[in-house]
């Protein structure tokens, strides 16, 4: 069973709409339900509810190029079995390819954007047979026990419903000694956005499934590391805020990076509409400040 309520910042009267939600969610059987979550998160990351996960990288490459260097400091990658989970366009695995890998395995549920990633990686010339690209689910991979020395998860925890399964998952495909890095939303992650969207949204095409947005703590992130008996656990929380132009800039760098999965039970005719309607809402508010708030974390296996 999945986190219930939401715990991420927010202005007190959005909280207790988006946990009533969720507490619909539960009553009706919605919040159980994680493989409708996690179709509803491929669907959108597919491009199925709006185009913009097609600008992924135009809005999104600086944002995710500052979250990606930092992960991947602390890790050596060199000559190592590396398996990037949800790894998106690919904007981290690019990195690890850098630092000469014996192999790297690129895993996504998104067919639109692993394929993104491939092209991205075969534009840079970098030998085929040192890459694999994968659809799959971070809590489900095919891949033997004690495959990977390097395991990594760049900004994908908070969209999956397991936490700790996932993290289960992810440690048992590394071998003993091997490192598992990740970086999670943090709870002030995206906040004036979120707030924003929510104040606009047409409410009844959102209520009775959950928030689909998991956002963690360090200390949750710690204790998810400690109860998979990982070891030599290292975590950091680091924020900063991404400034845009003006508020149409800062609506279209959250919808391209988050997908918009939320629009799922918006019939097709209004989906435009409303994106139309939440951009200008940002440009008329002046939003153009959104908190990046994420919890580095790295483990070793026993
Ligand atoms: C915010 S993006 C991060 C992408 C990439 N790691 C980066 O840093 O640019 C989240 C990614 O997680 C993928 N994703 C969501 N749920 C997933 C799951 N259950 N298993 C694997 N990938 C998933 C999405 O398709 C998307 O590409």
């Amino acid at each position: 069973m999945p986190t219930l309520f939401w715990t991420g910042k927010l202005s007190l009267p959005l909280k207790l709409m988006v946990n009533f939600g969720c507490l619909i969610a539960w009553i009706t059987g919605n919040a159980q339900n994680t493989s409708a979550m996690k179709q509803r998160m491929k669907n959108g990351y597919n491009g199925k509810y709006s185009e913009y996960i097609h600008h992924y990288d135009e809005f999104g490459t600086s944002h995710y190029t500052k979250i990606s260097k930092k992960l991947i400091e602390k890790v050596d990658c060199k000559e190592k079995k590396v398996l990037d989970v949800g790894c998106g366009t690919g904007i981290l695995s690019l990195m690890i390819l850098e630092k000469t890998v014996e192999k790297l395995i690129c895993v996504d549920v998104s067919k639109t954007m692993l394929e993104k990633c491939k092209q991205k990686i075969k534009a840079e010339g970098f030998n085929d047979g040192l890459i694999e690209f994968h659809e799959l689910d971070a809590e489900q991979l095919p891949f033997d026990d004690n495959s990977f020395d390097v395991v990594f998860l760049n900004m994908v925890l908070g969209v999956i419903p397991n936490h700790l399964s996932t993290i289960t998952e992810l440690t048992r495909v590394l071998r003993p000694g091997g490192t598992i890095a990740i970086s999670a939303h943090g709870p002030k992650h995206y906040m004036e956005a979120i707030e924003a969207g929510l104040k606009t949204m047409t409410i009844r095409y959102f209520f009775g499934h959950r928030f689909e947005f998991w956002p963690k703590g360090e200390n949750e992130v710690l204790n998810l590391f400690i109860k998979t008996g990982l070891k030599d656990i290292h975590t950091e929380r680091i924020y900063w805020m991404d400034e845009f132009k003006n508020g149409r800039e800062a609506f279209d760098f959250f919808a391209a990076t988050s997908s918009l999965w939320w629009y799922e039970k918006l019939p097709s005719n209004l989906r435009e509409k409303e994106t139309e309607k939440t951009r200008a809402y940002f440009q008329s508010k002046m939003i153009t400040s959104i908190s990046s708030d994420v919890v580095f974390a790295y483990g070793t296996k026993q």
